[in-house]
């Protein structure tokens, strides 16, 4: 199988000085919730119980379809970003021509090449080294992935959105971009607003999923909240760890002290309508094109292009 290739933004001493700088600034990012076996089975847990399997395929299905009857290339590039497993990845590589080549991408090298393993299995020809690195801070992205991949690209981004402000994720995608590409996003969706989606969030399994973090990082009694924050016209599921006692927790060689009543900021998932989606998108010269949702409305899958 093709080696991994990993960009210095997720070299380990960088990934250590990012964890200390997470805590320091008491707000984790979304990458760390992800790292370890345990958090990955409580993760994959969690996303068994709240999200309903049929439901979920089919506007990946239905977008895979209509991608793949108007991409003219044969030797295009599919570049799975933070593709996790990269099952939803690969629905979309499967109707597109056999030339493809596919890169999976993401934080954690063990996902990628799982992604690549299932990819090489459909297709041996479509093999491409896949590529670790932290799509939020990686400078040079752009010249890194060109490196290793041929043009005429799809960007898939899925369950990667809703993790991240607007602002700090949107310019990184458009950065990507260029005009022959498209970019399949998915996004969660509270068309019936925050309410009804809250106990996705609000529950056992998610705040068990979350804890591991200050658990393993030093932190001690503690309690995790879930809220509903704003975000100009945009809200947003919080989760913050409350702490009960006073506490050090270690990183990078560093130490950070926490009192009783102190708070870390764990987690933030936006939520969209399809209206929401457009507006927010369009600033940044993206522009949606296709829209599939599943019959709930709570999630949608977009294809978009540069306007
Ligand atoms: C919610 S999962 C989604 C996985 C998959 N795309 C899906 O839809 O099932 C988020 C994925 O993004 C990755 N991730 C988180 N932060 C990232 C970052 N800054 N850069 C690249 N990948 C990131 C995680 O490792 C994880 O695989």
């Amino acid at each position: 199988m093709n080696e991994a290739i990993v960009h210095p933004s997720q070299s380990p001493a960088q990934v250590e000085i990012d964890r200390a700088e997470c805590i320091r600034q008491r707000s984790v990012a979304a990458k760390f919730h992800y790292e370890t076996d345990r958090q990955a089975a409580l993760w994959l847990k969690l996303h068994e119980r709240y999200a309903s399997k049929g439901e979920l395929i089919q506007p990946y299905a239905e977008a895979a379809k209509a991608l793949a009857s108007s991409w003219p290339y044969s030797d295009g590039s599919l570049i799975a970003l933070g593709c996790g497993g990269g099952e939803k990845d690969i629905a979309i590589l499967k109707p597109l021509p056999k030339g493809t080549r596919f890169v999976p991408t993401d934080v954690s090298k063990p996902l990628v090449l799982k992604a690549a393993q299932i990819a090489g299995e459909f297709d041996p020809g479509a093999a491409a080294n896949p590529l670790v690195f932290d799509l939020a801070t990686a400078d040079d992205l752009l010249e890194f992935i060109d490196q290793h991949a041929g043009l005429n690209r799809i960007y898939t981004f899925f369950g990667i959105i809703p993790n991240f402000p607007p602002r700090v994720i949107l310019p990184r995608l458009r950065m990507l971009l260029r005009s022959e590409d498209r970019l399949l996003l998915s996004a969660n969706l509270a068309p019936n607003g925050m309410e009804p989606i809250l106990p996705q969030y609000d529950n056992d399994e998610t705040r068990g999923w979350l804890a591991e973090f200050p658990k393993t990082h030093g932190a001690g009694k503690g309690e995790v909240k879930i809220t509903v924050e704003t975000d100009g016209h945009l809200q947003f599921i919080a989760a913050h760890f409350h702490f009960q006692e006073p506490c050090v927790m270690k990183a990078n060689g560093k130490h950070f002290e926490f009192f009783s009543g102190d708070s870390l900021q764990l987690f933030m998932s936006y939520r969209y309508t399809v209206e929401s989606l457009a507006d927010t998108l369009e600033p940044y010269g993206i522009a949606i094109e296709e829209t599939f949702l599943t019959t709930n409305g709570e999630e949608g899958v977009f294809i978009c292009g540069l306007q």
